[in-house]
């Protein structure tokens, strides 16, 4: 399926016969996901769909079902450019079976700290790696007929205030480290469509950014798709639209109101040109997904197709990284373990299968790493179970035991015109569970109060935990025992459930009936609300005392201590790893409980073997204590077999790190400038960042020296497989067109197929102190037969180790000898060759 080419008749056509008010309407959402239609003037309406590891549809929770992918970051670990191709193909079946054209990815801003609250989503610390994968991915999307929108331009590297944060990056950095993924990815795979970041970067918000937009996207890049906001992340009328944002998305707009823009139109603040300008992107951007000739919008269904099942599998189980096999404890064979005792410990029961936020989907279904070792090892081994560590982070919805005002299992809502949730309600509704958000529709209520009349069962210390979007609280029987009297800090960690609340203790008497009120208040001004101005919300969470203080970990030991192994599942929920807000700690949450639960079974038993869910390096304080750590990422729906896969060696592993692992977060080499410090700014207190470690990102900042390399944990690129592969007859020349073309025989020297990644990085001879002191600039994944040998060959362009002259604001490669590394990570190399290269200068 390939894209309609544009007429350029039909469209000047369709745009003649539109008024400027219409043109203007056509520049912003029809609602959350679809644009504007004039259907008696021939413009139809496109839905978009996020992105990036499913199609999602229209419902942010719950839903039609659909295929949840590996996250960008455990596809980015298999280095292999057809995998990400694969991926992005039947992520466009997924698409359309959502009713849209348009998916809200790739996302591949750089990994810049490990706290990263959606690094998961995205690729690399290495832009080269990121924007190489990323163009595969848009390929195989956009070759199956839905439009790719790569997000989020840019210099989205955090979460933390992430509407409002001033990011301060110098032009060298922007330019070879935070542009390039974007860069290489729409050179080379022209994604249709570009979003834009909610942040400022350098004193502009992005969406309003004539450089970015301007200069770089479509003047030095020539590119010519369309360009939308972030959901909310529209900050200006004249400024977004003199830029080059074409589409303010969501819908209804907030910038882009037909009366005001005419206005803009009649002061001159923008020309009607630009309105035309803007208004063609979108004709042009409906004419390329073929809507004028089929403007249907289908209904979302939910379809599990086998060969996406197999894709999903497959793909996840080679992005899985084998960091540590002491002894050569994995691979579980089926024959060694029969008969014999293993303890399934921590998140063996829940799949870990993405991150929080606009990445997560409703799965189709979610295979945990319990059934997927079952599975796979049959009933002759005798599995046991314990949670082992407290892992939430709020308490549960508060449902069971709760009665509404009709005797109904669940609450009752009660919704005020008024500030203050007084006299006779407006609006009345049933809920099941205590919990409240109208992201959809805006409504116009003042307050809320729900009430629910309880029944404990137990006696004794239960905990009672709210948030509300504006100011709250929770009464017992009439009293007050928890106010929140301020807005939440946090409304996008609210939004996307991950803002840690107060926990009350409030004793209860089994079998006595308690009425539980919550009321809760629009929030007040619109500092940082951006999407969730002028809503209500909230939720309660509930435990009792003894599910809450329940020894967990004494469990684990004791199961584990009884085991002929222990495999113990670590991890970030998606509460814990989400948009919206970076983690909290390097540390695996809560409060090192999982890191007690791994320490404590490694010193029983002496088989521990650790697997770990998360898309980002977390420490390891106790990686000595244990025989194996398998990095598992998020592998989407088909977790359980992915991992079942690499751990009996049904499937080998090939993952490689595509981010270094540090031993400390103070060893990250944005430590210090993450997430940035406030300032005062026109009376506000605003988040300033300041990228002060230049293009020393990740493993660039490691490799400058002894005591830095010291400081890594796993390095970039590093990963073990059960077979083991040589490289000899290294040789690298320059080819006359400025390329490079190294070869390198591999071979499989061990008794099990497998794949091995080549990795080539390169850097000038001299020690330049300002540059790093290679750089990736090619890759190749090689499969292999035991025994068996190839030559593999690379060709990369001296091009790529040009560096950004500030001065000059060109590319410039230095002449003289550089070194071209081969190896198997950035610190395993097994060979390097000198090259030497003449000057050259390039324009961007
Ligand atoms: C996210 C985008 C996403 C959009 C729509 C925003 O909050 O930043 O990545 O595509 O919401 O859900």
């Amino acid at each position: 399926m390939s894209f309609k080419n544009v007429d350029s008749a039909q469209i000047e056509n369709l745009l003649s016969n539109l008024t400027l008010e219409e043109k203007i309407s056509l520049l912003a959402g029809k609602n959350f996901w679809e644009t504007v239609d004039f259907p008696e003037k021939g413009v139809p309406s496109v839905k978009t769909s996020d992105g990036p590891n499913g199609a999602r549809g229209a419902t942010f929770k719950g839903g039609v079902t659909a295929a949840c992918f590996p996250a960008s970051c455990l596809l980015a670990s298999t280095w292999d450019l057809e995998a990400a191709k694969n991926i992005g193909n039947a992520l466009a079946d997924e698409t359309r079976s959502k009713g849209a054209r348009v998916i809200l990815a790739p996302t591949v801003c750089p990994h810049r700290h490990p706290l990263g609250g959606r690094n998961f989503e995205s690729f690399s610390e290495d832009p080269f790696l990121a924007g190489k994968l990323a163009a595969q991915y848009i390929h195989g999307l956009q070759e199956n007929g839905v439009a790719a929108t790569i997000k989020h331009y840019a210099v989205n590297e955090q979460e933390t205030c992430r509407f409002t944060v001033d990011e301060h990056v110098a032009e060298r950095a922007l330019r070879e480290i935070y542009l390039k993924p974007f860069e290489i990815a729409i050179k080379e795979a022209k994604p249709l469509a570009v979003m834009t970041a909610y942040n400022i970067v350098n004193g502009t918000h992005a969406d309003s950014h004539e450089f970015l937009l301007k200069d770089v996207l479509r003047g030095q890049w020539g590119w010519d798709g369309l360009v939308m906001s972030d959901w909310g992340g529209t900050n200006s009328t004249a400024d977004s639209l003199n830029a080059g944002l074409d589409l303010e998305m969501p819908g209804p707009t907030r910038w882009r109101k037909v009366d005001e823009v005419v206005a803009a139109v009649k002061a001159g603040a923008v020309s009607e040109k630009t309105i035309d300008n803007r208004a063609r992107k979108v004709l042009e951007f409906l004419a390329k997904l073929n809507c004028f000739e089929d403007p249907s919008i289908p209904d979302e269904r939910a379809i599990i197709l086998p060969e996406h099942q197999r894709l999903i599998r497959s793909v996840g189980s080679q992005g899985i990284v084998l960091l540590k096999n002491d002894a050569g404890i994995l691979p579980l064979k089926k024959e060694g373990l029969a008969k014999k005792k293993v303890a399934l410990l921590g998140f063996a029961r829940e799949a870990l299968i993405h991150g929080g936020g606009s990445a997560s989907v409703n799965a189709h279904y979610r295979v945990t790493p319990e059934e997927g070792l079952r599975a796979a090892l049959g009933d002759t081994v005798e599995f046991s179970y314990a949670k082992g560590a407290h892992t939430f982070r709020q308490l549960p919805l508060m449902g069971e035991g709760v009665v509404n005002r009709d005797g109904q299992s669940g609450w009752t809502l009660d919704f005020f015109d008024a500030e203050e949730p007084n006299g006779e309600p407006v609006s009345s509704s049933s809920s099941e569970l205590p919990t409240y958000m109208p992201l959809f529709v805006k409504e116009s209520w003042g307050s809320l109060r729900a009430t629910g009349r309880f029944t404990p069962t137990q006696s004794g210390n239960h905990y009672l935990a709210m948030s509300g979007l504006g100011r709250s609280k929770i009464l017992v029987d009439g009293k007050v025992v928890y106010e929140q009297k301020e807005n939440c800090p946090d409304s996008m960690a609210f939004l996307l459930g991950g803002v840690k609340e107060p926990e009350n203790q409030y004793s209860f008497e089994a079998g006595t009936t308690y009425t539980i009120e919550i009321e809760t208040m629009k929030p007040t001004g619109s500092g940082g609300l951006s999407l969730l101005e002028g809503i209500i919300g909230f939720r309660l969470g509930f435990m009792t005392e003894k599910d809450h203080n329940r020894d967990l970990l004494s469990e684990a030991v004791e199961v584990a201590k009884g085991c002929d192994l222990a495999i113990v599942f670590t991890g970030h929920t998606p509460d814990w790893e989400t948009e919206g807000q970076d983690q909290v700690s390097f540390h695996l949450p809560s409060n090192g409980s999982q890191d007690r639960l791994v320490a404590a079974v490694g010193a029983v038993n002496a088989n521990t073997v650790v697997v770990n869910c998360t898309g980002v390096a977390v420490a390891m304080p106790w990686l000595d204590k244990v025989k194996a750590v398998v990095q598992a990422w998020f592998p989407g729906q088909e977790a359980g077999n992915a991992i079942a896969d690499v751990l009996t060696g049904a499937a080998n592993p090939a993952g490689r790190l595509p981010m270094s692992f540090p031993r400390k977060l103070e060893d990250a080499p944005a430590h210090g400038n993450f997430p940035g410090e406030f300032v005062e700014k026109d009376g506000n207190r605003q988040l300033h960042v300041n990228y002060e470690e230049g293009v020393f990102v990740g493993y660039r900042h490691y490799d400058r020296s002894e005591e830095n390399r010291s400081k890594i944990l796993f390095p970039f690129g590093y990963g073990l497989s059960y077979t083991t592969f040589t490289h000899v007859n290294h040789q690298a020349r320059v080819t006359g067109d400025n390329s490079i073309e190294v070869t390198v025989d591999v071979t499989n020297a061990g008794t099990c197929a497998g794949a091995e990644v080549v990795q080539v990085y390169a850097g000038t001879k001299l020690a330049v102190p300002e540059n790093p002191v290679k750089e990736l600039v090619g890759f190749a994944k090689v499969h292999l037969e035991p025994g068996e040998t190839k030559t593999t060959s690379i060709t990369f362009n001296a091009r790529q180790l040009a560096h950004f002259s500030e001065q000059s604001g060109t590319w410039e490669l230095q002449s003289g000898d550089y070194e071209v590394t081969i190896g198997q990570s950035v610190r395993d190399i097994t060979g390097t060759v000198t090259v030497g290269l003449g000057a050259q200068s390039y324009d961007p």
